[in-house]
């Protein structure tokens, strides 16, 4: 009886844990995180000046107002050294006013704080990873104001080999052991991860479920309409984990991003039109991944910015019912994906990825609704009227998505 009673409080003690934690993931990602990360321009080459010039623009041009929150400085912060009592040391030429200045200044303007650091002993750019000094960094980012860290996967314990064969459970702990590092700390951190345990992302479900905020889906996104096309695929199946807490992460936007990249496994280097641009944007919002933008904010042009705070479009990615969008027909290269919003509301998206202009037509009956439905194109911000049963989008150009709002 009494062992019963005990193994009964026991359970009801594990249940409410687990309860609490589902609800601080919610608490702290209700929808597809939003924010500007410095890697897709700055590579390793980022600043104090840079960081706060881009935090600046993101208030001048809109974005702020417009739901984006987080300055995320990627990979080349740090140095490859930490100090005799185990403190990262900060690269003091690119950051000379140190990290928590540069927290205050980004706190400053409404916005929040993001860093990065890997398990390993080196990040991806051998620099100095979190290895072995976890809850120290953890307590560190938190002195500093911190408000999310992107985890990467490279060189752990000690090579990038290593890395790629590491036993799935050992990968789990490493980010499990981080998760509760940054909890121990006591503020409220979002966790983004690109778990490729054992070379492979998908050894990481479902336990990354319930571990992070959001996880990376496929390897690095390219300003490049192919790359685009393989990052939205590696999330297309995904679509199951979603939803307020958990974030399937297809990697960071390349909307407007100038900067010439590095390119690797013989990828085209063409770098996508506005027009590609701009059905990436809409992709995103549709599949509700993080926002992150990858651009130079401060040099952005007017086009761009139209882009990135498409309000209507903006709404369908933060939906708070938080599904992701699934691909409901693809003919060939003709697609239909279908977003379930609150209210009956739907976003669909008609995609045409061919080199021709097509038309695309969707049922009511494939979508699940039935009757009248009013139909607004959410790039013109127009209402296209009351349909019954079926909508043909007409002449649509290659590579451009008309996205619907479905009511
Ligand atoms: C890669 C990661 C990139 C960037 C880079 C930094 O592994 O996918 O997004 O963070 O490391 O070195």
């Amino acid at each position: 009886m009494i062992l019963r009673t005990s193994l009964g409080l026991l359970l009801n003690f594990l249940l409410a844990l687990n309860t609490s934690q589902a609800q601080e993931q919610t608490q702290i990602a209700p929808t597809p995180p939003m924010g500007w990360n410095s890697w897709n321009c700055f590579r390793e080459n980022v600043s104090e000046d840079k960081i706060k010039a881009i935090a600046d623009a993101m208030v001048s041009s809109g974005m702020r107002d417009a739901g984006y929150e987080y300055i995320i400085v990627d990979d080349g912060w740090m140095t490859d050294q930490r100090d005799e009592e185990g403190h990262i040391i900060v690269n003091a030429e690119k950051f000379p006013s140190g990290m928590k200045a540069l927290g205050d200044y980004i706190h400053s303007l409404g916005l929040k704080f993001g860093i990065y650091s890997a398990p390993g002993r080196y990040t991806c750019q051998k620099l100095m990873g979190s290895y072995g000094h976890e809850q120290i960094d953890a307590n560190d980012y938190a002195s500093w104001g911190v408000d999310y860290l992107k985890y990467d996967w490279c060189n752990y314990p000690g090579t990038r080999e290593q890395a790629m064969n590491t036993p799935a459970e050992d990968c789990r702990q490493a980010y499990e052991l981080m998760r509760d590092c940054l909890k121990n700390t006591g503020r409220p951190i979002l966790y983004s991860v690109h778990s490729t345990c054992s070379g492979e992302r998908k050894n990481s479900f479902p336990w990354v479920v319930d571990v992070v905020h959001m996880h990376r889906s496929g390897d690095d996104i390219k300003d490049n309409w192919d790359r685009m096309l393989y990052c939205l695929e590696s999330t297309s199946e995904l679509w199951p984990y979603a939803g307020p807490g958990f974030w399937n992460d297809p990697d960071m936007l390349e909307v407007g991003n100038t900067t010439q990249e590095r390119l690797w496994g013989g990828i085209d280097s063409t770098k996508m039109t506005t027009l590609e641009y701009r059905t990436h944007f809409s992709m995103w919002c549709m599949v509700a991944a993080p926002l992150i933008a990858g651009n130079n904010l401060s040099t952005m042009k007017d086009e761009i910015v139209q882009i990135l705070t498409n309000e209507e479009l903006i709404a369908v990615n933060q939906d708070a019912l938080g599904k992701q969008g699934k691909r409901i027909r693809d003919d060939g290269e003709l697609e239909v994906w279908v977003k379930e919003l609150s209210n009956n509301r739907y976003a669909v998206a008609l995609f045409n990825r061919k080199d021709t202009a097509a038309d695309i037509t969707f049922q009511w009956d494939e979508v699940g609704i039935s009757g009248q439905q009013q139909i607004r194109d959410l790039w013109r911000h127009e209402d296209l009227g009351t349909f019954s049963y079926s909508y043909t989008g007409k002449n649509i150009q290659p590579h451009d998505a008309l996205i619907l709002l479905v009511e």
